[in-house]
């Protein structure tokens, strides 16, 4: 196993404060685009739940759950007709758009000052969530083990939050036609086993995920 992945420790504490420090980013994030706040809220959840499949610490669903709710919000420092341009984005919006996993890294920076261990875990997990397993993602194309594990938990889920919904220029693709895209990409965008322990498990937890109840399980404390 890759140093990095060493790192994501199964126990520790979370500090009291942290799901108040991560709403307050949420609310800046809504203050700016809701589309993208929503589909954090979402991110998040499933992130969890994909992490929970996976055998993971309660601990580490944590992680999973905050990390995959905060991926995008760096997001709001970006123009948003770029974000939700409904066509084919031109090479310097592209640059943008591609700048967002570090803005969300360096939003969330501050929260690990004083070393502190739940946000210096998270911080990973955010900045990678665009790599690919072949090495072809950004920020900094890592290959394989050396992705974080909660960034490919967090790139599977985001892929389903991002083809399943429905956008203003576009219905939302059926989930068929999700899990061809997932099993299709397996082993070059996607970590294999995660997609298979998520094929297996999504019909189960699926329909445990309440949209209109997301805002309000992001405001409940740390267990
Ligand atoms: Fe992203």
């Amino acid at each position: 196993m890759s140093k990095k992945n060493e790192k994501l420790i199964s126990h520790g504490d979370i500090p009291e404060w942290t799901v108040s420090a991560v709403n307050s980013l949420l609310a800046g994030l809504k203050t700016v685009d809701e589309l993208t706040y929503f589909h954090c809220l979402r991110v998040g959840q499933y992130s969890a739940k994909l992490a929970q499949s996976a055998g993971l610490t309660p601990y580490q669903q944590k992680l999973a759950e905050l990390s995959g709710a905060l991926h995008d919000v760096g997001k709001m420092g970006i123009d948003k007709n770029i974000i939700h341009k409904p066509a084919r984005l031109n090479e310097s919006e592209y640059v943008a758009m591609k700048s967002h996993p570090v803005m969300s890294e360096k939003i969330v920076q501050p929260l690990a000052a004083d070393k502190n261990e739940f946000f210096t875990n998270l911080l990973p997990a955010v900045r990678n969530h665009h790599e690919r397993l072949d090495g072809q993602g950004y920020p900094d194309k890592l290959q394989g083990d050396d992705i974080p594990i909660l960034s490919r938990i967090i790139l599977i889920v985001d892929t389903l939050d991002a083809m399943s919904m429905d956008r203003s220029y576009r219905k939302g693709l059926p989930l068929h036609v999700v899990y061809q895209e997932l099993q299709k990409y397996a082993g070059t965008q996607f970590d294999p086993h995660l997609v298979k322990i998520f094929l297996e498990s999504h019909r189960f937890w699926a329909p445990q995920i309440d949209p209109e109840s997301l805002e309000n399980s992001m405001l409940k404390k740390v267990a």
